[in-house]
């Protein structure tokens, strides 16, 4: 957290996706227009080179990192090089977004409470390990409900199961296909994630308040 004069508090964001990151271009859009105040994005990390996600920030001259498994032994190990690119750039919450890798201890632990997580569902419901993309809307839509939506929770050790923060809801629409439910998630993910991030932020700062 950065401090300027006026006693105006800056948070930094660390945004980790690995694909299309279109949470996190509505989260950079709210920061722009100042619906989520007091934040700045510290850094952006993806997991796959070609994300979509890391090319628009590139394109908006944001502080970028690719950081590819494949050069890294195990997952201890590629977590300490994100947690170091974190370090670095002074972030204080973590923001997933998109990003297909589990977490461990490695950033659990320094990042308490303080990484949150979007998912396409009303957890706890189609949560957990394998429920990721589009096999999370097939298995709402398998299972007859009339409803779904989103959640956006603090990420612990247990996939999807963290302390819940906020959730949309929409309809599941008769005929609906998992792309068709998909999209009407994604408007409210778009909705919902910058609302938490911004009553989040406030918390924090409260929190840091001497
Ligand atoms: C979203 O549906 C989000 O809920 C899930 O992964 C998807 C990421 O989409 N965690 P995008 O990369 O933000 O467009």
């Amino acid at each position: 957290m950065t401090s300027d004069p006026g006693e105006r508090r800056t948070v930094r964001l660390g945004v980790l996706l690995s694909g299309r990151g279109s949470n996190f271009q509505a989260i950079y859009q709210a920061i722009q227009s100042g619906q989520i105040p007091q934040a700045e994005i510290g850094v952006v990390i993806s997991s796959r080179r070609s994300a979509e996600g890391l090319a628009f920030a590139e394109s908006h001259g944001l502080h970028s990192r690719s950081v590819s498994a494949k050069a890294y032994p195990d997952r201890d190990a590629y977590d300490k090089v994100v947690l170091s690119h974190l370090q670095e750039a002074g972030v204080d919450l973590v923001i997933l977004a998109g990003y297909m890798r589990l977490l461990t201890p490695v950033l659990l632990v320094p990042y308490e409470n303080r990484i949150l997580n979007i998912h396409p569902s009303l957890l706890p419901a189609y949560g957990g390990v394998g429920m990721t993309g589009l096999n999370v809307h097939e298995a709402v839509i398998a299972a007859g409900e009339t409803e779904s939506g989103c959640t956006v929770h603090l990420v612990t050790e247990t996939v999807d199961g963290g302390p819940i923060l906020g959730q949309a809801r929409v309809p599941v629409a008769p005929g609906d296909t998992p792309q068709t439910l998909a999209a009407r998630v994604l408007v409210q993910e778009h909705r919902l994630y910058p609302q938490v991030i911004a009553s989040m932020i406030q918390t924090y700062c409260q929190s840091q308040a001497v």
